[in-house]
């Protein structure tokens, strides 16, 4: 079987196990087709306001549904997308987002000193204000890593970035 084929009849397996009959299917590989076109360059909504611990912590963090619905129980409460969170909303269920930017264990990323820096999130996430599904267009290398600590003067100790 090739390649297409294949996955085609994978995703139709998955879109088949994963919805009840009846209920609207994601499109995307996520569980509910979350769109940072709609929400970013469509209606302004700041990265921040969702991602509220990139300024905080290590992590940038992924919303909670309550933080969804914040909006959801009124803004195109009909779509059936947004259907599929009301219902997680309702059950008290997390969404099982699939990670998209993942560096492996053994590296420490701090986002908070990066963003605190003035780094903006677009830089190292270009694109995904665009996005229709998000997808990690930069490739994280060490290499790239390396050469902006050298440039801006921050430490380059193998025990900076691996702990
Ligand atoms: C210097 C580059 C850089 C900047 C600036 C940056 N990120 Fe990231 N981001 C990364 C890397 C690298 C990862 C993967 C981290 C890991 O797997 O430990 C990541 C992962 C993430 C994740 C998923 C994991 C998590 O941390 O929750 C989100 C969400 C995210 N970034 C959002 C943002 C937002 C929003 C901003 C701006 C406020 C931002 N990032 C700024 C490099 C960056
Ligand atoms: C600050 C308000 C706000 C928050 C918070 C918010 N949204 Fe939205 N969302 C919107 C607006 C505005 C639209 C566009 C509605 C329209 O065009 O009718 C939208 C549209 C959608 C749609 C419909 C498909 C599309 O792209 O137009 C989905 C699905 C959706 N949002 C999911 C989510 C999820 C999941 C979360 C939480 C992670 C979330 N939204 C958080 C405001 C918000
Ligand atoms: C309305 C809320 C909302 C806003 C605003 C928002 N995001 Fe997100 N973001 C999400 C949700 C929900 C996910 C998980 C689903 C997905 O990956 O599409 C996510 C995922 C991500 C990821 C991938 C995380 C992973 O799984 O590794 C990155 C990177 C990211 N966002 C960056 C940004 C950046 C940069 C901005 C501003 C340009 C932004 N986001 C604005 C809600 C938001
Ligand atoms: C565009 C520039 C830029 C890129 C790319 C970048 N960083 Fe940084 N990073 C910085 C700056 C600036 C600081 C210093 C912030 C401060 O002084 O608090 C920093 C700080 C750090 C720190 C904390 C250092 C300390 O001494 O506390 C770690 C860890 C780190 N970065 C890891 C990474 C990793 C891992 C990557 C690649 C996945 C990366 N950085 C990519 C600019 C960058
Ligand atoms: C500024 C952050 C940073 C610093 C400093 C750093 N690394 Fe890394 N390192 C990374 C990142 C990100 C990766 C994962 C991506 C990759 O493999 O390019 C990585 C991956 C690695 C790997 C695994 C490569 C592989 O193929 O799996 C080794 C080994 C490594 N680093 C050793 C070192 C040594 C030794 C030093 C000190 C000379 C060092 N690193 C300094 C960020 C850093």
């Amino acid at each position: 079987m090739n390649r297409p084929i294949l996955l085609a009849v994978l995703l139709s397996l998955f879109a088949a196990t994963a919805f009840p009959p009846g209920e609207a299917s994601a499109l995307s590989g996520q569980p509910v087709p979350f769109s940072h076109k709609t929400h970013v360059a469509g209606n302004g909504i700041d990265c921040r306001f969702c991602h509220i611990y990139a300024t905080r912590s290590a992590s940038a963090g992924i919303p909670s549904v309550a933080k969804c619905m914040s909006c959801h129980r009124v803004v195109a409460a009909g779509n059936p997308s947004v259907k599929l969170v009301a219902r997680a909303a309702d059950e008290k269920r997390a969404i099982a987002w699939n990670r998209v930017a993942k560096l492996p264990d053994h590296v420490y990323f701090p986002h908070h000193k990066m963003v605190n820096a003035g780094v903006p999130c677009l830089f190292c996430h270009p694109g995904v204000d665009q996005a229709v599904e998000t997808v990690q267009k930069r490739a994280f290398t060490m290499g790239w890593c390396m050469a902006c600590h050298r440039q801006r003067g921050v430490s380059i100790d193998c025990w900076t970035c691996h702990k």
